[in-house]
């Protein structure tokens, strides 16, 4: 431990644990304004936790001295879903799947998904009515998940969707809600919730099995989806590929990582522009003007100016991901401090994000600030949604495609204004950063 370094008063077992938990975001944007550049707090009698939050110091966690650190236990209980995939691996064998499936997530092979991206927003919609009442968050959620599953196995699956979708919604669930808790009931005990959760993973690891196996046996069919990509991904050196085991632990890693993360950042977005109706206004003339009315595609995105300072204010404001740790490996400096093996470093993008130093009014929702250079001009990670270094987000560009598709699809044809505007909507930071208790909205049809 760390004497000289700073930090909020805690108790004397429990430390900071109770503070933070009561409210993480408050407990860690106080943290950062009383205390500077690295705060120390403990979670109990042993465990040493160090807030950066100087972007520079952040840079060397990520990047140039990440070699130092590891990812932090809190991603362990993923394990139980996606195995050893690229989001919970580690060293050479992170290194080797980050290269088998960088290709996949190019931005020209990921353009190929527009149109799916496209076609399940107009799918929705036809569902909803003028003037309907709805939980936008669990529209977000499922519209989400049919493009992913879809983009992953592509069309025409013989196994039934549904059932797949609900199964992966049970694993989504169990790793959320177990992640956040900080009771561990090990998974052989039968609770309600442990049951349900080993059927629903007997049943999608013998799906995603059954398909990676009549996959197997008809290669070369032409097949562009991401599951292709990953049966077909071959490594430099030595011409391997990927085991069957390792291909179903990476598409539960590519659901566990791009389902909730996007839908979250939808639903935030909607939100932010049913209480701003004047950049609501700016948006629909920007659709007008660029797309007519009809459904965007992939090309028209760099020309969505609008959309795309929506997309980037919404994500500085309500970050999915708001905040990562790494564990210390071998003593390491940061920020001319030294840290220890088992301490762990936090850097919290919702801190960053409304830290005043870099932005003017940090809590209010102004997407023209980033109309000119502000995101070059900013140091490199006041500004980090999907983390950065070696282990940025892989699928960032599929996300920020799927986001402006969505957005300017469902704007063209709907307005959401809030069901109970008197009602604030909290933000819940669990493993991501949702609306607490869902967005109750009603649907305005457009002329
Ligand atoms: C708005 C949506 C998203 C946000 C905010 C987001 C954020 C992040 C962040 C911050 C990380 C780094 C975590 C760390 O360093 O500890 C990450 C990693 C990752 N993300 Fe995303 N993500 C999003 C969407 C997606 C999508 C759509 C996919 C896949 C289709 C995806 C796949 C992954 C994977 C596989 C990793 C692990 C990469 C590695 O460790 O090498 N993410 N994401």
């Amino acid at each position: 431990m760390n004497l000289t370094i700073p930090g909020p008063k805690g108790l004397p077992i429990s430390g900071n644990l109770l503070a933070f938990r009561r409210d993480p975001l408050g407990f860690l944007q106080e943290a950062a304004r009383e205390h500077g550049d690295i705060v120390h707090f403990r979670f109990g009698p042993q465990r040493h936790i160090y807030l950066l939050t100087n972007p520079d110091h952040i840079k060397e966690v990520l990047v140039s001295k990440q070699a130092h650190f590891r990812k932090a236990k809190g991603l362990q209980v993923a394990k139980v879903v996606v195995g050893e995939g690229i989001l919970t691996s580690e060293g050479k064998k992170h290194l080797r799947q980050r290269r088998l499936m960088q290709p996949a997530f190019h931005r020209e092979r990921i353009a190929s998904y527009g149109q799916t991206m496209v076609d399940h927003a107009l799918v929705m919609m036809d569902q909803w009515r003028d003037q309907e009442e709805r939980n936008i968050h669990d529209d977000m959620m499922k519209v989400t998940l049919a493009i992913i599953t879809e983009t992953m196995f592509g069309k025409g699956l013989k196994q039934d969707t549904d059932k797949i979708g609900q199964a992966i919604e049970v694993g989504l669930h169990y790793v959320s809600t177990k992640a956040s808790s900080f009771i561990d009931i090990p998974l052989s005990v039968p609770t309600r919730s442990n049951v349900r959760f080993r059927e629903a993973a007997e049943m999608l690891d013998k799906a995603i099995y059954d398909i990676i196996d009549e996959r197997r046996k008809r290669e070369g069919e032409g097949r562009t989806d991401l599951l292709a990509m990953l049966l077909a991904a071959r490594d430099e050196d030595d011409g391997t590929g990927m085991t069957d085991q390792q291909v179903r632990d990476e598409v539960m890693t590519i659901f566990l990582a791009g389902h909730e993360t996007t839908a979250n950042t939808m639903s935030w977005i909607w939100y932010l522009l049913a209480t701003h109706p004047e950049a609501e206004q700016k948006l629909h003339s920007e659709l007008q003007e660029v797309l007519g009315g009809r459904p965007p595609v992939v090309d028209d995105i760099p020309r969505l100016s609008y959309v795309n300072q929506i997309i980037t204010e919404a994500m500085r404001l309500y970050p999915a991901a708001w905040a990562i740790s790494r564990e210390v490996v071998d003593e390491v400096e940061i920020g001319g401090q030294k840290f220890q093996p088992g301490e762990t470093l936090m850097m919290s993008q919702y801190v960053m994000h409304r830290n005043p130093k870099y932005y003017e009014n940090p809590d209010q929702f102004i997407p023209e600030r980033f109309a000119g250079d502000l995101l070059k001009k900013l140091p490199s990670f006041a500004y980090f949604p999907f983390g950065g270094g070696p282990r940025v987000c892989i699928g960032n560009n599929f996300a920020l495609m799927e986001t402006a598709l969505l957005l300017s699809t469902i704007a063209q044809r709907f307005r959401i204004r809030l069901a109970h505007p008197d009602r604030p909507v909290e933000p819940e930071p669990l493993v991501t950063l949702r609306p607490k208790n869902g967005l109750q909205v009603v649907l305005e049809k457009r002329p």
